[in-house]
């Protein structure tokens, strides 16, 4: 089956491409590579021995979608296509909204036209904003405290709507927590552009020199040692969540969600410290001032999918940290 992966080269995309491929599927990778580098294919092609198929090309941009669902006969779309800074979607909400949410409906409407009925749609766990309660269940209420929030949000409710009116219909949103690591080659892995705003890349690129100290954004959350608590999944779990969803659902319809997560939380110092370990290097840290509109702790109830899909996170916070090291000290500049 051909499926089309937007954002397929971007950092989960290019993961799932992979598990995608090693479950029997043809991904297509369709980017606009607005946030990535045309050379994430040659490292795919390390990885698999595949060539994979790639259409550069904008999930608004209507009539080459239909040109490449017609040339692929292409039966679903992983959709991870997004923009995903949470501090830009404040400063330029319109273009979030533009990107995110009208780039959706256009890449809903031409699958419709195409006879296109299977969606699988990166959520994120920020649509449970400051958690009511933990761990989080899918059935927790959903909102959002930042623009880039409101679009996973609103996209959530359209994929509902979408499935209203037609029987044949499958959207499942998939919720991940904190994606980090790599793939175990050190091929591939996620490099952000400037100054990194997550965790893991910043932690991993004052470990390889890029800068001189980690600042821990608050210690005196209500906490285990006070600092920011967050479930951690590595991205190779990541992407097979979204093999074990398509596969369990491919003949199904109507719109699901599902929590990709560990169920465990870690604190900001004890990330620092794996990394530490796995590094062999001291990472140095300076405590600083809450971040804005961060929450204290925040960690999956991964059940739902571990019952209806048999999908649970298999990889520890060491190989997160390992991997995440591999790569970062492979390529501390990233693929440029
Ligand atoms: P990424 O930026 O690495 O990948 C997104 C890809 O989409 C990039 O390659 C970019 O070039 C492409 N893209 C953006 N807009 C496009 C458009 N209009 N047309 C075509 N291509 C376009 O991000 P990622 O971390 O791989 O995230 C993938 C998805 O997962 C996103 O939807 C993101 O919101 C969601 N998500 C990410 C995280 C995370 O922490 N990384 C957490 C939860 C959800
Ligand atoms: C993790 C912890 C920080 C950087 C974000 C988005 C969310 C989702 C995942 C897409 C927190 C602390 C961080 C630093 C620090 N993305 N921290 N120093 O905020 O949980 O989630 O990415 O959907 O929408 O909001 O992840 O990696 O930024 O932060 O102390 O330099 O690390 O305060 O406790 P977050 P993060």
């Amino acid at each position: 089956m051909n499926v089309l992966v937007t954002g397929g080269t971007g950092y989960i995309g290019s993961h799932t491409c992979l598990a995608l491929l090693d479950a029997g599927y043809t991904p297509v990778i369709y980017d606009n590579l607005s946030n990535s580098s045309i050379k994430v294919l040659d490292q795919l092609s390390k990885i698999s021995s595949h060539t994979f198929d790639f259409i550069e090309g904008d999930i608004a941009d209507s009539k080459k979608l239909k040109a490449t669902f017609e040339q692929y006969n292409i039966e679903a779309v992983f959709h991870f296509a997004s923009l995903k800074a949470v501090g830009e979607s404040t400063e330029q909400p319109l273009s979030y909204y533009r990107n995110n949410v009208a780039g959706t409906v256009t890449l809903l409407e031409t699958m419709q036209s195409c006879g296109i009925n299977k969606i699988i749609f990166s959520s994120s766990a920020t649509v449970y904003g400051d958690p009511q309660y933990l761990p989080i269940d899918e059935q927790h209420p959903i909102t959002a405290t930042n623009p880039y929030g409101w679009t996973k949000v609103m996209v959530e409710q359209i994929l509902v709507d979408w499935c209203k009116t037609d029987y044949q219909h499958l959207a499942i949103a998939l919720r991940y927590f904190n994606p980090v690591g790599a793939h175990p080659s050190g091929l591939l892995g996620e490099s952000p552009n400037g100054i990194p705003n997550n965790l893991m890349p910043f932690i991993a690129q004052t470990a390889v020199g890029k800068r001189e100290f980690v600042s821990i954004f608050g210690n005196d959350y209500n906490t285990k040692d006070g600092t920011g608590v967050r479930d951690y999944i590595h991205i190779t779990d990541l992407a097979a969540g979204h093999v074990a969803a398509f596969s369990t659902h491919q003949n199904d319809s109507g719109s699901l969600v599902y929590n990709l997560g560990t169920g465990k939380g870690y604190s900001v110092l004890e990330i620092i410290n794996a990394f530490s370990e796995s590094a062999n290097i001291e990472i140095k840290y300076k405590f600083a001032p809450r971040r804005a509109g961060d929450i204290a702790s925040n960690f999956a109830d991964a059940s739902l999918a571990k019952k209806n899909l048999g999908w649970t996170a298999q990889l520890n916070i060491e190989a997160m940290t390992d991997d995440t090291w591999h790569w970062q000290s492979k390529y501390p500049n990233g693929l440029e």
